[in-house]
């Protein structure tokens, strides 16, 4: 599929409500594997209809391409030590980002992950932290994340970071 250079500006990025979710589960699930699809349904249902949290889509011609998940206070992995800990109180956690194959590498991702930043701000967070099994790096380099420390879940290492910011 080709894309005219102003994709991205013909992107519709906001947080969503309850009335947004069937449509989104509809575009977005067939990504998704199948054992797994009523455990995402269950999730955008909450962020989109709790107070301390928020679900973002983005929309092309009407269809969901994209989502992103934010909460105001995560539990932290217990594997952590008290000084990796401590910077992460008071942070928003980002708990799912995902973009439809098809639309990877235009730019969609980073809308959503400022839109994280301008909701956590707005609550006078003092940042965000993320924990992530492939993408560390890809957090660091393209959002100024910083690594806190790798925990093992089931076998699987998964990295946690975090991106500060000052309040003004
Ligand atoms: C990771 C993911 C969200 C990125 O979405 P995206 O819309 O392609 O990201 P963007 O286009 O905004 O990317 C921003 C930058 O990262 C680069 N980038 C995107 N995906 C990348 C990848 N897999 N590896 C390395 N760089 C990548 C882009 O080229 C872009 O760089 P540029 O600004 O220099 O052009 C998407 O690949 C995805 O949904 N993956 C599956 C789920 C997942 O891994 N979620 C996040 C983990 S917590």
């Amino acid at each position: 599929m080709s894309y005219k250079p102003s994709f991205l500006s013909t992107c519709v990025t906001f947080e969503a409500t309850p009335a947004h979710v069937a449509s989104a589960y509809q575009d977005l699930n067939r990504d998704m594997n199948p054992e797994f699809v009523h455990v995402f349904l269950d999730k955008i249902e909450r962020y989109a209809r709790k107070p301390d949290r928020a679900l973002f889509l983005v929309q092309y011609q009407n269809r969901t391409i994209a989502f992103a998940t934010i909460i105001d206070s995560a539990p932290v992995p217990d594997e952590l030590t008290a000084e990796q800990v401590t910077p992460l109180m008071g942070y928003s956690c980002g708990t799912g980002l995902m973009v439809l194959p098809e639309f990877r590498k235009k730019g969609v991702a980073s809308l959503l992950v400022d839109q994280w930043e301008v909701w956590s701000r707005k609550k006078e967070h003092r940042g965000i932290w993320v924990i992530t099994k492939k993408m560390g790096e890809w957090y660091q380099k393209h959002f100024n994340y910083v690594r806190v420390g790798v925990v093992e879940r089931k076998g699987v290492k998964k990295t946690i970071l975090r991106k500060d910011y000052l309040l003004k």
